[in-house]
């Protein structure tokens, strides 16, 4: 059985007051709200982790997670954080290769593995992101350039490496536009990433692989989104950042 996730993923929004009201409130209406059922994931900014962690104690449902992670376990690198820091901190997942990252700050397939790799040896659980940019999209090429971002970052990844993955699909163009995949785009990819895994590591793998859709995921699209054979959830950025809003496309499920 494979596990339902939704994922939070704040970017760089939220003073200290703003992370901490955001943090309760979601917390206060899954504890009021919500079964266990669903694997909720917060991912604030660096400095909010230690604060955001307390505030989440020891729920069953609602985990801690980085937006990044560095690709070298420790050393002079200068505003970098490792791995093994958030691991410290009580994270459990990390973001790896954002689409923001791979245009902002130059992140290649090669780089990505480096922090796969740092990740998975510090305990945590990648979420890793794939997706295309709209002129791959109009070319009608996504499966193909999306399959070769997993090749080129994961393949190297021992079996057992691989079940601790998740993937997230995030088509550029639908991330922050307000332009969401429909569920079929949705539903069409994520079958193509999961029989991809399959090719290399075996159904048995790809089968409990938990693959989230990103890019304008809303309470209003996320019934019909999750409603998808192949879509295990949601990594959420704009509406992560409204707990009403948050909690209700979790009760999408
Ligand atoms: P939006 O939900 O704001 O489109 O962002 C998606 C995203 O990038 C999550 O990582």
């Amino acid at each position: 059985m494979r596990k339902k996730i939704v994922a939070g993923n704040w970017k760089m929004n939220g003073t200290y007051e703003e992370g901490q009201k955001l943090t309760s409130e979601i917390v206060n209406m899954v504890k009021d709200e919500l079964k266990d059922e669903v694997t909720i994931v917060l991912n604030p900014p660096f400095v909010h982790l230690q604060s955001v962690k307390k505030l989440i104690g020891d729920s069953k449902a609602i985990f801690l997670g980085a937006q990044n992670c560095s690709d070298k376990a420790s050393g002079a690198y200068t505003g970098e954080i490792s791995a093994a820091m958030l691991a410290s901190f009580g994270a459990s997942y990390v973001i790896i290769g954002h689409s923001e990252r791979r245009e902002y700050f130059k992140e290649s397939n090669k780089e990505l593995t480096g922090k796969v790799n740092q990740a998975l040896e510090n305990g945590l659980s990648p979420i890793f992101c794939c997706g295309e940019p709209l002129e791959i999209r109009e070319q009608d090429t996504h499966v193909e350039y999306v399959t070769q971002q997993l090749t080129e970052s994961l393949f190297s990844l021992s079996e057992e490496q691989m079940k601790k993955i998740v993937i997230a699909y995030e088509p550029i163009w639908a991330i922050g536009t307000g332009k969401t995949a429909s569920s079929e785009q949705a539903q069409e990819m994520h079958a193509a990433i999961r029989q991809h895994i399959g090719n290399k590591y075996g159904a048995s793998v790809s089968d409990d692989l938990s693959i989230l859709y990103g890019g304008s995921c809303k309470p209003d699209n996320a019934q019909e989104l999750f409603s998808k054979a192949d879509v295990d959830g949601g990594l959420i950025g704009g509406a992560s950042l409204k707990s009403r809003d948050f909690v209700d496309i979790i009760k999408s499920f």
